[in-house]
């Protein structure tokens, strides 16, 4: 995984939205006195919500503020975890995993397709529409190679997958996630593969 720093282009100024606000002090009140800090990544979230989907280095600090923390513990936060993005995404942001179980199925191929389709890692395309990343496992490893794009993971895929997925994107749909082969959720490709004696299993009939 690369160095995760601030963008250099960074906005003046960051306050919570009155709702915002009225909903991380919510969070706060559930951890017990001297334990506010607990609330850490959900407000960090929240407002990486609220700048467009990163978290420029005002809101960084005015969590902190908010929560009480030194100003470097929550930069710690946010630089740790690839779930905060430290500089602009496109509407598709795209996760790649490069870890260890993805890259033996083909993650470096589906890499090249972002690479040839997105550009460079932490950069937006012209129209706004598309940013990647790499990051380590996100916990789908069963189904490798795969990608979070937004909320969704496409699961199962090849390059040739992969680009009609962005594609489909790039044409205003939305492709159906999960595996993208014939499988049913993590089941084995192929159907089951254990239990497949009826005797196991079958009620004998009275
Ligand atoms: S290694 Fe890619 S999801 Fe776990």
């Amino acid at each position: 995984m690369s160095v995760r720093r601030l963008a250099e282009k960074q906005p003046p100024s960051f306050a919570f939205t009155p709702e915002n606000l009225a909903w991380a002090k919510a969070q706060v009140a559930k951890y017990p006195e001297g334990r506010q800090q607990s609330a850490v990544i959900p407000i960090l979230w929240r407002a990486q919500a609220q700048c467009g989907g990163w978290l420029p280095q005002k809101a960084i600090e005015a969590t902190a503020d908010l929560l009480g923390m030194a100003k470097i513990r929550v930069l710690e936060v946010a630089t740790f975890y690839t779930m905060f993005n430290l500089s602009p995404v496109g509407r598709y942001h795209v996760q790649l995993c490069g870890t260890t179980p993805c890259m033996l199925r083909g993650a470096e191929d589906l890499k090249k397709v972002c690479h040839r389709m997105i550009g460079e890692p932490d950069t937006v395309t012209a129209d706004g529409a598309f940013s990647w990343v790499e990051v380590e496992c996100l916990g789908a490893c069963v189904n490798a190679p795969m990608v979070q794009i937004n909320a969704d993971y496409y699961e199962d895929l090849t390059p040739e997958i992969f680009t009609r997925i962005i594609n489909d994107f790039s044409n205003g749909r939305t492709p159906k996630p999960g595996p993208q082969i014939d499988r049913i959720n993590s089941a084995p490709v192929g159907g089951p593969t254990t239990l497949t004696d009826p005797s196991l299993f079958a009620v004998e009939e009275k």
